[in-house]
């Protein structure tokens, strides 16, 4: 496996690799949800290259950028096991030089859920995966599921800036109590550890009450507030019922919906979501 940091570095070893190209963006820390996305990607494609970036844009001026999870040998030596050939870790000074002033900015589709409670996330987000995309010049992408937000809002900017690569989304990875793999979960204690099993438990109710029948938007979503409501270390951000394509509040489920919560348990802010319908 070859890791580069360098820009210029980073294109000769890209254009070494022939054929197609599948590309795992991630903020590091791995745990075993990045790593299924790099076997997603090595089964579909000839290469796969991967990046380790926290990138500080996406993150507020309250947020844990400063405490956000860091390990890169171990990243690198878990990337070289699962079979990546091309590890890029390029630096802030790299992504953002002196004078940065371009933003790649999805209009829509970033006002609801995370993008009203996160301000400018998803502007950073958006901006450092077309740079990455730029740089890296894959055949296809892969993300998470459990991101739900951002792999639409990422589908979207990859549509309209005609980017030549197909996003995969592949379903999120979970602890075997429900709770979905995600690096922040290295920051709860053991109590709330455990508690955090409440946004798995919330989406399953409501899950099971749209399994014998219920289409009322407002009733699964009350069904979420009254399962987390019921975990004394969690409060619920939002819970929202929404058209899987255009993220708006449903009344009445009757496609495609996505299902999904923010919850802090004690300092931890935590998202998960379900599909339905
Ligand atoms: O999902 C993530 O880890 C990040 O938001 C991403 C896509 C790597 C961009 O920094």
């Amino acid at each position: 496996m070859n890791t580069v940091t360098a820009l210029p570095e980073l294109r000769a070893a890209r254009r070494s690799l022939s054929g197609t190209v599948g590309f795992v963006p991630t903020m590091g820390y791995l745990h075993t949800g990045h790593i299924s996305l790099v076997q997603a990607a090595m089964a579909e494609c000839d290469h796969v290259v991967a990046s380790i970036f926290v990138n500080p844009t996406q993150f507020g001026p309250n947020e844990d950028l400063a405490k956000y999870p860091r390990d890169l040998p171990r990243d690198l030596a878990m990337l070289e096991a699962a079979g990546a050939d091309l590890v890029w870790t390029p630096t802030v000074e790299i992504m953002y030089p002196s004078g940065f002033q371009t933003w790649v900015e999805v209009e829509g589709l970033t006002r609801p859920l995370e993008g009203e409670i996160r301000p400018g996330h998803f502007r950073g987000v958006t901006t450092i995966v077309a740079k990455l995309f730029n740089a890296v010049g894959p055949d296809k992408a892969y993300f998470g599921q459990k991101d739900a937000q951002q792999a639409a809002v990422i589908r979207r900017m990859t549509k309209d800036l005609d980017f030549p690569i197909e996003i995969v989304v592949c379903p999120t990875l979970r602890e075997a109590d429900g709770l979905a793999m995600s690096s922040r979960n290295t920051y709860l204690n053991p109590g709330e550890r455990q508690a955090a099993t409440v946004l798995f438990c919330a989406l399953s109710a409501a899950k099971s009450a749209f399994d014998s029948g219920e289409r009322g938007a407002e009733k699964l979503r009350a069904l979420v507030r009254k399962t987390v409501s019921a975990e004394p270390l969690a409060k619920l951000q939002y819970v929202s019922c929404a058209d899987y394509d255009t993220l708006e509040e449903l009344e009445t489920v009757r496609c495609k919906a996505l299902l999904s919560l923010a919850v802090y348990v004690g300092k931890t802010r935590l998202i998960d979501n379900f599909v339905i319908g």
